[in-house]
């Protein structure tokens, strides 16, 4: 990790706007009388949010002044967190993930990419647009390589699709958050490879035709559908006897012996198997012993 200093260029002062003051305090409020200094974090975040995403000293000391804390505690906790930014930082910071799923999926692609069109990192371009820092794992690594762009992720970066949402940026035109190659979320990037449809009884007799699916919530239709397929009875009906219930239940699995009393469960007796258990163990014990 590099060395996290302020920066060489400090404002004279920094005060908190109404907004940042009262956001503040409703967070203060959660801790107990005496332990405001829980709020350290939330506070620093508000700061450098009011302050154009940066950490000026003034408001490091500004944050320490309203919590009652030392100083050098607060800029301790500011100096060790990544997502607090100790220099100004462009219109549009950009935390590129370089961490090793990232990279196998192509970051270094990027990092060069970032290299050459907004510079070395840490610096602001010229027109004050843009700022880079290569970061550790962001949390996203289902969708590597991705960045993080002010609040937002932006995941499944190629060179080509980097390149056209930095441009839209710049431009004002909007972008999509999320993947930027149109997949739902983190689903499989070749599209659904399992649960796409219901199988057979014995599990391998592969996919039967299903019905038109159910629209999208219809549980109970969904689970109607799949008894269909299981040839399962439908669902039971909550006006029938205990006994009637029971007895549908049991269609489909082992018979009962003839002592059973109506509506016992089929499972085997837990004596018989514990009894296959133990024999299973004694004749693997005197394989081992003979060999
Ligand atoms: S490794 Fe890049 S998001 Fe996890």
């Amino acid at each position: 990790m590099s060395a996290r200093r302020l920066a060489a260029d400090q404002p004279a002062s920094f005060e908190m706007s109404p907004e940042t003051k009262a956001q503040l305090d409703r967070i203060i409020a959660k801790y107990p009388e005496g332990r405001q200094a829980s709020a350290v974090i939330s506070a620093l975040w508000l700061a450098q949010k009011q302050n154009d995403y940066w950490l000026p000293r003034a408001a490091i000391e500004k944050v320490a002044d309203t919590l009652g804390m030392p100083y050098i505690r607060v800029m301790e906790v500011a100096t060790f967190y990544t997502m607090f930014n100790l220099e100004p930082v462009g219109k549009f910071f950009i935390q590129m993930c370089g961490t090793t799923p990232c990279l196998l999926a192509g970051s270094d692609s990027l990092k060069s990419y970032l290299e050459t069109r907004v510079g070395p990192q840490r610096k602001v371009t010229a027109d004050g647009m843009f700022s880079w820092l290569e970061v550790e794992c962001l949390g996203a690594c289902c969708n590597a390589p991705m960045v993080q762009i002010n609040d937002d992720y932006y995941e499944d970066l190629t060179v080509e699709n980097f390149g056209k949402l930095l441009d839209d940026l710049a431009a004002g035109r909007p972008v999509r958050i999320g993947s930027q190659a149109g997949r739902n979320g983190s689903e499989p990037a070749g599209g659904l490879t399992t649960l796409t449809s219901f199988y057979g009884n014995d599990g391998r007799s592969g996919p039967i035709s299903v019905k038109a699916p159910p629209s999208p919530g219809d549980h109970a239709a969904a689970a109607a559908n799949k008894r269909e397929q299981d040839g399962e009875p439908a669902a039971l009906d909550p006006a029938q006897t205990r006994a009637e219930r029971d007895e549908a239940q049991s269609i489909g699995k082992p018979p009962q012996s003839a002592d059973s009393p109506p509506g016992s469960r089929t499972m085997p007796p837990l004596g018989e198997q514990a009894a296959r258990d133990e024999k299973a163990v004694s004749d693997a014990a005197a394989k081992k012993f003979e060999g």
